[in-house]
């Protein structure tokens, strides 16, 4: 497990120098490409064939700031011609990861990744995994429980595909845990690197105490990008996010010396996302490091009382009357 200072230490491969140049456009010789603008611009300049891993989180269609909120076809038609372009150019042993909650209409919910399902399948993309991200902030819903989880969807392009598990195992529950009978009496019954994450990820998501936290409103953590990165590509590769709002596709995947490219249409994320970059390159950035347990208040000597009077609360502007939950409002 890594310590906050360690982080900084990873940063620097040989890929990346400190000065490294941010392309402003896609060329398959650059390093990072931060793109100010649609990310069907962007991806149009970029070659079949050539990405290994595309991630992101897409606007949900819930009316935030960056988002004209649409109606759930155009919605989907509009997402549906980002995901063809992003097919287009994935490597054949790549993998595309879409990080989707709910959209929410009056109160009723729709998961999003259920309707784009059929897009992603209907171009011949194969699901491996439905990744379940559980987190502890979020708005309190009055009229349903409220949403602590989202999904991460996750496709390949062929039955051919990097998956290297062992970069992301993670420690064993009972890591001494040996064979106490029959032939391999005595030798470990686990595997001494580790076990494999599962498809439920407990990783904190970025609200206001979180030490990632920039004045966007739904910034990935960069440890769950991290772990996609590892596990789907390797080192050289490109990691392409359509979508990359403050620039965590890109810290994750240079931290681990792979390539990688963005687009954002709001230029104030931009500059934000140039930041982050250059502050990563720098080894001056930031983040929660990949693998620190969740904090416990009970472990941590807080009082376990709660109450079930809303003025109790300590945030009560993060309570909604109307029902509009999640990460993402
Ligand atoms: C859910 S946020 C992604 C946040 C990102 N995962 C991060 O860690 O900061 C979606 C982002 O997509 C941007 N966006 C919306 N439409 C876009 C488009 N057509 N092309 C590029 N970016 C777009 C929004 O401004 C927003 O910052």
């Amino acid at each position: 497990m890594r310590g906050e200072s360690e982080t900084v230490e990873v940063r620097h491969r040989t890929l990346f120098a400190r000065d490294c140049a941010i392309a402003g456009s896609f060329a398959p010789s650059e390093r990072i490409v931060l793109y100010a603008g649609d990310c069907l611009d962007l991806l149009k300049t970029v070659p079949d064939g050539s990405i290994r891993l595309v991630v992101t989180s897409p606007p949900y269609n819930i009316g935030k700031e960056y988002e004209k909120k649409l109606r759930l076809d155009t919605y989907v038609e509009q997402q549906a011609r980002v995901i063809a372009e992003c097919e287009r150019v994935l490597a054949g042993d790549g993998s595309i990861c879409w990080q989707v909650g709910n959209y929410v209409e009056k109160g009723c919910i729709v998961p999003l990744d259920t309707i784009l399902y059929p897009v992603f399948s209907g171009l011949g993309l194969r699901m491996r995994n439905r990744i379940v991200w559980h987190f502890e902030h979020g708005l309190h819903c009055n009229r349903r429980f409220s949403g602590r989880y989202e999904t991460i969807v996750w496709f390949t392009k062929s039955d051919e595909y990097v998956f290297n598990l062992d970069a992301v195992r993670v420690p064993q529950k009972y890591p001494g845990k040996k064979h106490f009978k029959g032939p391999n009496a005595g030798q470990y019954s686990c595997n001494p690197l580790g076990k494999n994450p599962g498809d439920v990820w407990d990783i904190p998501n970025v609200k206001s105490n979180h030490v990632e936290k920039t004045e966007h409103p739904c910034q990935f953590p960069v440890e769950l990008i991290e772990r996609l990165v590892l596990a789907l590509t390797k080192e050289g590769d490109w990691v392409l996010d359509p979508f990359v709002g403050t620039g965590t596709s890109i810290i994750a995947a240079i931290r681990h010396g792979r390539r990688g490219a963005g687009a954002e249409i709001v230029p104030r994320y931009v500059e934000i996302a140039r930041k982050r970059i250059r502050m990563e390159l720098d080894g001056t950035l930031r983040t929660r490091p990949m693998g620190r347990p969740i904090y416990e208040p009970a472990a941590a000597g807080g009082s376990p009382v709660h109450s079930q009077r809303k003025s109790d609360f300590a945030q009560p502007a993060l309570f909604e009357e109307d029902a509009e939950c999640g990460k993402k409002g």
